[in-house]
């Protein structure tokens, strides 16, 4: 039976790469771009009938919560009329780095956004499906770029001191601090994926000349966004591994992840943080399918 991937970021880098990957496997994938334009392409190149998998493209701006959900009602529209009634995977690929702070019109950091909330949201929206398939997987691409941080609690979007980078480095180890929540929380597999240095445009999209010329000289010792691919499509797509206890992937492999990484109360918190930003009551739709409900949590919107 073809199985239904939804890959976010699908229009470039490493999600592209994915999408590719999993439609030459015989997967319908539904890529998620930001772009109707780069949607469109991103069809035109795969859609054509030559491989053996199919791609639908949809667009949603996932640095907003309104369009997270409305994304969410058309990916199980494409589940119904696919005939289906699970998702067999999700890929959260896309993200952001923004070196000047950015507020959505919804008021967030836009990083905290895109790189967190978004996958947050979203996965809770389609856990539903993702719960209903033989092997669901949820997978979120996290960076090495989570070692050596902290969350910072009282301000978790950098409102009174921004730092670009600091700000990118929180949400990389909030996406493993996720999975390992969603883990506890729910009956799918969930894995971080450490992609590697890639060779992609990432560091070029909406940021200032300086940012952009670090990026040129960084990203030449990266690999291409094909060989990063196959690690993350082992984890979505795998057997072997659907109870494998480790957390934390690079290139298909276990890799430690750092110890702020597998604090269980950092999870936990930030888990009912989270829910209360994304407005879900106490995230206890999200325990559909697990025993635990969680408790409310202290902090409030900043
Ligand atoms: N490249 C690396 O060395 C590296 C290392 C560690 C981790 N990562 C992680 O890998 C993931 C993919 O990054 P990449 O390197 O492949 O960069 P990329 O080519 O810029 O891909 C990022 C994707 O996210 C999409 N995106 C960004 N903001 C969005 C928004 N508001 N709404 C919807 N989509 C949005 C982009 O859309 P557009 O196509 O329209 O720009 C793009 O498709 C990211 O999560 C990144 O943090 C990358």
């Amino acid at each position: 039976m073809q199985r239904i991937f939804v890959v976010t970021g699908a229009t470039s880098g490493i999600g592209l790469a994915v999408v590719e990957a999993l439609v030459r496997q015989g997967a319908f994938v539904i890529g998620v771009g930001r772009d109707p334009g780069r949607g469109a392409a991103l069809e035109a190149r795969l859609g054509g009938g030559a491989l053996p998998g199919r791609v639908r493209s949809l667009t949603a701006d996932l640095a907003l919560q309104s369009e997270v959900r409305a994304l969410a009602a058309a990916v199980r529209a494409e589940v119904a009329a696919a005939g289906r009634d699970w998702l067999d995977g999700l890929i959260n690929n896309a993200g952001t780095f923004t070196f000047h702070r950015l507020l959505t019109a919804e008021g967030f950091e836009r990083q905290w956004a895109v790189n967190h909330l978004a996958p947050f949201l979203l996965t809770h929206e389609l856990l539903p499906l993702l719960s209903a398939a033989p092997m669901g997987r949820v997978v979120t691409v996290s960076s090495g770029s989570h070692y050596h941080t902290r969350l910072r609690w009282n301000d978790l979007q950098l409102r009174r001191f921004y730092n670009g980078l600091l700000a990118y480095k929180q949400t990389k180890l909030c996406n493993v601090l996720f999975t390992l929540e969603l883990r506890r929380r729910s009956r799918v597999q969930a894995f971080a994926a450490d992609p590697g240095l890639v060779f992609t445009e990432m560091g070029f999209k909406d940021n200032p000349a300086l940012v952009r010329w670090i990026w040129a000289l960084r990203r030449r010792s990266g690999i291409t966004p094909a060989e990063s691919a196959a690690g993350i499509v082992f984890l979505a797509t795998e057997p072997s591994i659907q109870t494998a206890p480790e957390i934390y992937w690079q290139h298909g492999r276990p890799k430690a992840p750092d110890p702020a990484a597998r604090d269980l109360e950092s999870a936990r918190r930030l888990w009912e943080i989270s829910a209360r930003l994304c407005g879900l009551q106490e995230g206890a739709a999200v325990n559909a399918d697990g025993p635990r409900r969680a408790r409310a949590g202290r902090e409030s919107r900043r």
